[in-house]
C-alpha cells in the first residue's frame, strides 16, 4: 500500500474507533460488600489488559456517586479512575426519593471540588438515573425490577444536576440519562429526551422473550432497538450504556445462553459498535465476584480478575 493510502487509512481508523469502550461497573459486590478504591483499581486495571482488546477498554459506567454504605460520600471509584486513567461516565441514582438524589449531587460536587480538573478530564458524561423509566412500566413491574421515577422526576432532576456543576470543574459536561430502549421510545417519556444531551440505551436481545430472539437474530434485534432509539433522540447522541449476552443461565424463548453464542454476539454487535465509534460501555466485565448471578453476562468467570481467562475470544 503506498505511503499516503496507509495514512488515509491510519486517519479513518483513528475517526472510526474514537468512541469510548468500557464495561459497567456497580458499587457492591454480589454479597453486599462495598467496593473500595483498591477494587475498582484492580477491576479497571483488569479491564485495560483484557486479552484481545488492544488495552481499549478503559472507560468505566457508575450508577451512583455515593461510595456505598455511606451517606453522601464520594465513590472511591473516582479516585481509582485517575490512578489508572480511566474515563468515567458518572451515574446518579435517580429513584430514591428527593434526600437521596440531594445525597448523590453533594458527593458529585464533592468530587469536582477535591479532585478538581483531574477528575473532569475524565468524565465523559453525567448520566441522571439508570433505567427508572422502565421500572415504572406494566413489564418492569410484572419483572420486580423495583422502584423507577416518572419522567418529570428525571427531567427535574436532570436540570438540578446541570445547574449543580454550572460553577464547578464540570460545568459543561454532558448530562442524560441511561434507560431501555423501550422507554426511549415511548412518548411519554418526550420531556427526558428534550432534558438530556445524550441518551444512553440499554439494550439486551436476550431478555426480548416476546419476539424470536435467538442468537441467529440478536443482531438484528440489536440494531433494531438503536435504530428507533436514534429516531427518538431528537438528534441526540446515542450511546449504548449497556448491552451483552450471557454466558451462562437460563434458556428465555429463543436465546440461549452460553459461551459460544457470547462469542458471536460480541463479535457482530460489540465489533461493529466499536468499528462504528459509538460509545459502548459493555455489560460485564465480570459479574459473579463473591455470588452466582444467572443468568451470568460477566466476560471473565467467578475468581481472581488478573488470573481468570475471558470466558471467550474478544478479538473482533
Ligand atoms: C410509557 O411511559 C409512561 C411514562 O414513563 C409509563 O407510565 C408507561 O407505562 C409506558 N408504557 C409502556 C407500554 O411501557
Ligand atoms: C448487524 O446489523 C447491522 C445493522 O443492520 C449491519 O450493518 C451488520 O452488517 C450486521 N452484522 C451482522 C454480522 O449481521
Amino acid at each position: 500500500m503506498r505511503y499516503s493510502s496507509l495514512l488515509t487509512l491510519a486517519a479513518t481508523l483513528s475517526t472510526a474507533s474514537a468512541g469510548y469502550k468500557g464495561f459497567n461497573y456497580g458499587a457492591n459486590f454480589m454479597n453486599g460488600q462495598a467496593k473500595v478504591q483498591a477494587d475498582f483499581e484492580y477491576e479497571f486495571n483488569a479491564a485495560k489488559q483484557l486479552p484481545g482488546t488492544n488495552g481499549e477498554f478503559t472507560s468505566a459506567r457508575l450508577y451512583t456517586m455515593i461510595q456505598h454504605g455511606t451517606t453522601n460520600n464520594i465513590i472511591e471509584a473516582v479516585q481509582a479512575a485517575i490512578n489508572t486513567k480511566t474515563s468515567l461516565l458518572l451515574g446518579l441514582w435517580a429513584s430514591a426519593g428527593d434526600a437521596n438524589f440531594n445525597n448523590e449531587i453533594t458527593a458529585l460536587q464533592a468530587a469536582a471540588s477535591q479532585y478538581g480538573q483531574a477528575f473532569a478530564d475524565l468524565v465523559a458524561g453525567i448520566s441522571v438515573g439508570s433505567e427508572d423509566l422502565y421500572r415504572i412500566t406494566p413489564t418492569g413491574i410484572e419483572n420486580n425490577a423495583g422502584v423507577g421515577a416518572q419522567p418529570a422526576t428525571i427531567a427535574n432532576y436532570i436540570r438540578k444536576t446541570r445547574d449543580a456543576i454550572a460553577n464547578t470543574a464540570l460545568a459543561g459536561k454532558p448530562v442524560g440519562h441511561v434507560d431501555t430502549w423501550t422507554a426511549w421510545v415511548n412518548g411519554s417519556n418526550n420531556a427526558v429526551v428534550s432534558a438530556c444531551d445524550f441518551l444512553g440505551m440499554d439494550a439486551y436481545p436476550y431478555f426480548q422473550t416476546t419476539m424470536a430472539n435467538s442468537i441467529a437474530n440478536a443482531n438484528q434485534t440489536f440494531y433494531n432497538a438503536y435504530d428507533a432509539t436514534v429516531a427518538a433522540s431528537q438528534g441526540k447522541p446515542v450511546w449504548v450504556t449497556e448491552t451483552g449476552w450471557p454466558v451462562s443461565g437460563r434458556t428465555a424463548n429463543q436465546a440461549v445462553p452460553g459461551t459460544d453464542n457470547a462469542r458471536i454476539y460480541w463479535q457482530d454487535v460489540t465489533c461493529s459498535l466499536i468499528a462504528g465509534g459509538i460509545n459502548l460501555w459493555y455489560y460485564t466485565l465480570q459479574d459473579a465476584q463473591y455470588g452466582t448471578p444467572s443468568p451470568q453476562f460477566g466476560i471473565k468467570p467467578a475468581g481472581d480478575l488478573m488470573q481468570v481467562q475471558p470466558a471467550f475470544n474478544l478479538q473482533c
